[in-house]
């Protein structure tokens, strides 16, 4: 069901939040999301490790409109030191919420002991908590898988850890970590770990319409974060709410309404990281975007080939008047 959520002391006007995504969850992305209807919206992964060392280009990513409350600012790293105080410096900037990453399964990140190698250090994972929610006076909440390899369930184990350090909300990627963003998602695991705890838990996996949402909250799960779907479509949050709401939503929005929405989200980036970077940046996104189009591996490739906000922009109009968009 649709309904307002608390996470803490922040309230959500909806319990359907913004998965967060390295390349795309930036601050242009998440302004869509929140006018596209979510109830929260989530950074990409940001480097606690980076902050500590002033790295310019994780210190941008700390970046936040004022178009983009309530959002979160997800943090990863091993170190409670760092990760405590790159929380209190992203409170700072204005975050609403800070999420600590524990389920990132790249080679990289596992190797330095964050992400998901944190769900086999519970200890750890307890004394980032911890420190985090000393450090700050905004909630923090986690995101996790249910398991690290096919089978394993041990996401309930660590949501009572998260709960007792004083995490105020979970997100559970269905999915193990052995299996990165594919395969099935196992229900039974988030029905168990929803089970297991009293904070809210924000299930996660390939939602895409209000029947999936349903499917996810019909586990106990209080809420539904959403990935992959808000990249094709932005509004896909409200469409997924009025779905829920039994009213005549979950229709797809119509394909001129999705390039001007890209023409929006360019402009928004050109702003954040200037003409050409933005363009650049956009690139990650245009295959999510320009899904079902008719030509669109052209389209794509043609955009690949763009420099500059313009030149994009330009492509694009011409695109939606040869195809009678426009
Ligand atoms: C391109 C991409 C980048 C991602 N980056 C992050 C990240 O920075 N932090 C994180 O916790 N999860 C990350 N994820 C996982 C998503 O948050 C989400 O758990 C996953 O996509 C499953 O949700 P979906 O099926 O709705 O897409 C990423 C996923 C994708 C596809």
């Amino acid at each position: 069901m649709i309904r307002k959520l608390k996470i803490g002391s922040v309230e959500l006007r909806n319990n359907l939040a913004l998965a967060p995504m390295a390349g795309i969850t930036n601050a242009a992305f998440r302004s869509l999301c929140i006018e596209g209807g979510a109830g929260l919206v989530v950074s990409e992964m940001v480097s606690a490790e980076s902050i500590r060392y002033g790295n310019k280009k994780s210190l941008k990513l700390l970046e936040i409109y004022p178009s983009e409350h309530p959002i979160a600012m997800q943090l990863f790293g091993a170190d409670p030191g760092s990760m405590a105080r790159a929380a209190k410096l992203a409170e700072e900037l204005g975050a609403d919420i800070i999420d600590i990453n524990a389920g990132c399964p790249v080679k990289k990140v596992l190797r330095s002991g964050a992400g998901a190698a944190l769900m086999k250090e519970p200890l750890i994972l307890d004394a980032i908590v911890k420190k985090t929610v000393k450090a700050v006076s905004v909630p923090v909440t986690v995101k996790i898988r249910c398991g690290l390899v096919s089978g394993e369930v041990i996401s309930p184990r660590l949501a009572l850890v998260i709960e007792s350090a004083g995490g105020s909300a979970i997100t559970l990627h269905g999915r193990p970590a052995s299996s990165f963003h594919t395969g099935p998602v196992d229900f039974d695991a988030l029905a168990a770990t929803a089970a297991a705890v009293r904070i809210p838990i924000f299930g996660n996996g390939g939602a895409r319409t209000a029947a999936d949402a349903a499917r996810i909250l019909g586990t106990g799960c209080a809420g539904v974060a959403i990935g992959r779907a808000a990249v094709e479509n932005p509004s896909v949050f409200s469409e997924i709410a009025e779905g829920l709401k039994g009213a005549a939503g979950g229709a797809a929005p119509d394909p001129a309404r999705r390039i001007k929405l890209f023409i929006r989200f360019l402009e928004l980036n050109a702003a954040l990281y200037g003409g050409d970077q933005g363009v650049v940046r956009a690139r990650k996104l245009v295959g999510y975007w320009l899904k079902g189009f008719p030509d669109s591996s052209a389209l794509r490739g043609a955009f690949m080939k763009t420099a500059g906000l313009n030149e994009a922009k330009a492509l694009l109009l011409q695109y939606m008047r040869d195809a009678k968009y426009l």
